[in-house]
């Protein structure tokens, strides 16, 4: 087999056989592919697709380039949930406790912050001494014990990915079904959860449109069935960020106030719709009704922001914060940003949101940079709120007064006023998916 043969073929718009795939995909690994046909083989298939055989046969041949997690030794159903990333999404720390306070195994694996989208991983860094980097035995065995554990992703996990997305990174192959699909189920497969619920993102602050997000989601809950798995995708907006707080200790906080029965409305009712999905999946309620009782049970009586608590102690780490927010990482230099004019807010970039936090500290740009755990921006005025000239939009929080200047025009950019109050945007676009 040639690797020019498949790149015409797929250039020509035929299917890649099984066999054509797997070729791609082991070449890809021990190098005998070089970048430059790899490259053309993604711009090949960014303009041509692959149909569902092809983006599942692709799939697992990227599942299989490294290790797979055997997760065996955990009693009960396993559950992921994976969100394709957006601005101020902390539904990962919400749901994971949650979910596991109803008896449901979380065993997740996370990625760490890239861009303008925070990652789980940093975000649990605010717990002093807290460990990400379990040993295989150690997650399995806090898993069975305490019925959840976090963990970062293994640096063995799914090499081929790293390869293709650096590559799709610099030469304009990002956006595409098959090439995301692939990307994010094959990882999520290698971490060896017999459930994932997937939060598909659109709107400014993620890389979906209405109706990429659709394909997304159907392409990947169908990989998933094709790998004998369940999958639901439920798609979200994130055209504002979710919540108010933007930046990993602000977003903690906010995080831990949903934890305890109140927090911001739309958070609290996509982590309840989703986390309905994962009691359901896992055979823990047999409708939505049944699901969301069970839930709001556990966010007022305590086990859910209890169950934070464990997770945290299990995996080394202080949990003082988790009952006393103010324990929490502070930054040194906060500003309240205030309206120039009155009006409704029409819009609140989630896009500007997430690059303005960036620069506070809250974000890195690249993978070696190390971020400020307590800067960020919490918002104070949303889409459809009134504003009078002079009241505050946002309070930015950083280490110096210098970085907060530097952010400041930006994240007045973020707030479009108008004098008609918007329509209100629906937070659950969509659900694709079977039981
Ligand atoms: N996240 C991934 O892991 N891969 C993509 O291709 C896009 C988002």
């Amino acid at each position: 087999m040639r690797m020019i043969d498949i790149i015409l073929k797929k250039r020509n718009d035929l299917p890649l056989s099984s066999e054509e795939i797997h070729f791609f995909i082991s070449g890809l690994v021990d190098g005998s592919i070089p970048d430059y046909q790899t490259s053309a083989l993604l711009m090949a298939i960014y303009f041509q697709g692959m149909d569902a055989r092809e983006t599942v046969d692709l799939t697992r041949a990227m599942m299989y380039s490294g290790e797979v997690i055997d997760l065996s030794g955990i009693e009960g159903v396993k559950v992921d949930k994976h969100s394709t990333g957006g601005v101020g999404d902390k539904t990962s720390l919400v749901l994971g406790p949650l979910v596991a306070a109803c008896g449901v195994k979380v065993a997740k694996m996370s990625g760490r912050g890239m861009g303008h989208t925070g990652g789980t991983v940093d975000k649990f860094a605010v717990f002093s001494g807290m460990n990400m980097e379990l040993n295989r035995e150690t997650f399995i065995e806090n898993v069975n014990r305490v019925g959840i554990a976090i963990t970062g992703q293994s640096a063995q996990l799914v090499p081929a990915d790293k390869k293709i997305y650096a590559l799709r990174d610099v030469t304009g192959t990002v956006e595409q079904v098959s090439l995301i699909a692939s990307s994010i189920m094959s990882k999520k497969l290698a971490s060896g959860a017999d459930v994932i619920v997937l939060d598909v993102k659109t709107g400014s602050g993620s890389f979906n449109t209405p109706e990429s997000a659709r394909l997304l989601a159907q392409s990947m809950t169908e990989i998933a069935i094709n790998m004998g798995k369940k999958a639901v995708a439920i798609i979200t907006d994130m055209d504002q960020p979710l919540g108010y707080a933007v930046g990993n200790a602000l977003e903690v906080k906010e995080a831990i106030e949903t934890l305890r029965g109140g927090g911001p409305e739309d958070l609290r009712e996509i982590c309840l719709v989703l986390a309905s999905e994962m009691l359901r999946l896992a055979g823990f309620a047999s409708d939505e009704i049944t699901a969301r009782k069970i839930l709001e049970e556990k966010l007022h009586n305590g086990e859910a922001l209890q169950k934070l608590a464990a997770l945290v102690i299990a995996q080394g780490g202080d949990a003082s914060a988790v009952f006393d927010t103010a324990q929490l990482p502070q930054a040194a230099f906060s500003l309240p940003l205030k309206s120039r004019e009155s009006g409704y807010i029409t819009r609140v970039n989630a896009r500007t949101i997430g690059e303005a936090a960036m620069q506070l500290g809250a974000g890195r740009k690249t993978k070696e940079e190390s971020i400020d755990l307590a800067a960020g921006i919490v918002l104070q005025k949303k889409t459809g709120d009134y504003v009078e000239a002079g009241e505050i939009l946002a309070i930015l929080h950083a280490a110096s007064a210098e970085i907060i200047s530097g952010a400041e025009a930006m994240t007045r950019t973020a707030f479009e006023l108008g004098t008609k109050k918007p329509e209100e945007q629906k937070l659950v676009l969509g659900r694709v998916g079977i039981y």
